[in-house]
């Protein structure tokens, strides 16, 4: 094991989780030993090696806690359908696109052509900046290709530096065959889908999409419920198109994590805010979809609601792979103030993925996840945003990039 020094750092910008708050430290200098971080402060003892940070921003590196990237193919030509042909995402999931348009490319694929796609995937995540990624299945819903989804993240986790979280997410929608009897598609996941997945061990979190024409509030409460009794951690898609109530669910279920609300009510936003449950807000959704009514930002702020914000990274509805863009659009759209979007995207993410103690921070005894920034300030990450802002990543105490 050897020692490395970052030194001569400009500004370190991390949420401290002895004083709860988001800091900023100038002079500092961060110790890492093999692939976590040691020691942070002034003056410190030479290590093996030294990288000097030229007087740039220091921050986490990011953590994107939602994403779809197991899929075959991109969807770009509904996008065109909505710029151009000016259909919804919803009438064009009503006439076969959506979720069950790559429904078939993930069936029809070998396991080793979607590594190759997952894996090219999460290099551009690495790249931008994101070292710790949740990746659902979802574009299976049968038990063969969602066990297949899964063993996909588990292989490319296996391969790669950035570490993928699993979630299962066979309630992503109904295959076309229950169509017409929901019910049994549920009593699938339930009875067949999560005890394989549970005994594979090869899924963390159990998701579901709780939306008006797809899962029900019961159906979802089932599901969830089934998937807490054989250790999946429940977390939702909440009240994205609709307002149907989901997000009290999610509160009620203390899920780890309700996402989207676009359309969340003042019940569930109250609902959020007394139970705890962090709310993940997905801008990338939201602007990549042409829509003009984000999710209430300032609201849930106001009632205390714990906001993290990731990508949505998806073929349909969110081809943004960028938290720095992401950045962007919650302070554009949410007026979200920039230290806030940091600890979104870093500290309350990890904890919506229960890995606060170990990510979101630099920290003695963290993960030396770390970004160098080739910017001074933090103020400049969604101003400057069209090129690489990065100067180094450091990945488990490792540089896996340099600029
Ligand atoms: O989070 N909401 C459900 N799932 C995705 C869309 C997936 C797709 O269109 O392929 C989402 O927006
Ligand atoms: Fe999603």
């Amino acid at each position: 094991m050897s020692t490395l020094k970052l030194g001569n750092i400009g500004s370190l910008v991390t949420y401290d989780s002895s004083i709860k708050k988001m800091v900023s430290y100038k002079n500092i200098e961060i110790v890492i030993n093999d692939d976590k971080v040691i020691d942070i402060g002034e003056n410190l003892d030479n290590a093996d090696s030294f990288i000097d940070c030229k007087q740039k921003l220091v921050t986490p590196g990011f953590v994107d806690c939602h994403t779809h990237p197991v899929f075959l193919d991109s969807r770009e030509d509904e996008f065109h359908m909505r710029v151009s042909g000016g259909l919804s995402y919803e009438e064009i999931s009503n006439n076969g696109g959506g979720i069950s348009n790559s429904i078939k490319g993930v069936k029809n694929a070998s396991e080793s052509l979607l590594i190759s796609k997952v894996k090219s995937r999460m290099d551009k995540f690495l790249f931008l900046g994101t070292t710790t990624v949740e990746c659902k299945s979802g574009y299976g819903l049968d038990t063969k290709t969602e066990l297949k989804s899964l063993r996909v993240i588990d292989e490319v986790n296996k391969q790669h530096k950035i570490d993928m979280i699993p979630t299962f997410m066979g309630a992503h929608d109904f295959p076309k065959e229950f169509i017409n009897d929901k019910n049994s598609y549920v009593d699938l996941i339930c009875d067949e889908m999560i005890p394989q997945v549970a005994s594979q061990g090869i899924a963390k979190f159990n998701d579901v999409f709780c939306e008006k024409g797809y899962f029900s509030l019961s159906q979802s409460e089932r599901i969830l419920n089934v998937g807490r009794k054989y250790g999946l951690y429940p977390r939702m898609h909440a009240d994205e198109f609709h307002d149907s109530s989901a997000s009290k669910l999610a509160a009620d279920l203390k899920v780890a994590s309700a996402d989207h609300l676009m359309k969340i009510n003042c019940t569930g936003i109250e609902a959020l805010a007394s139970s705890g449950v962090i709310g993940t807000l997905l801008p990338g959704t939201t602007f990549f979809l042409g829509k003009h009514k984000y999710a209430p930002y300032k609201e849930l702020e106001k009632n205390g609601v714990h906001i993290a914000i990731a990508t949505d990274y998806n073929p349909g509805s969110c081809s943004i792979q960028s938290m720095p863009f992401i950045i962007m659009l919650s302070c554009i759209y949410f007026h979200m103030n920039i230290l806030e979007a940091i600890k979104s995207s870093t500290y309350i993410a990890a904890k919506s993925l229960m890995m606060e103690n170990e990510i979101g921070s630099i920290e003695r005894g963290k993960k030396a996840d770390i970004l160098v920034w080739n910017l001074s300030r933090v103020e400049e990450i969604p101003y400057f945003i069209d090129s690489q802002p990065l100067n180094l990543i450091l990945k488990n105490g490792k540089s896996i990039f340099t600029a």
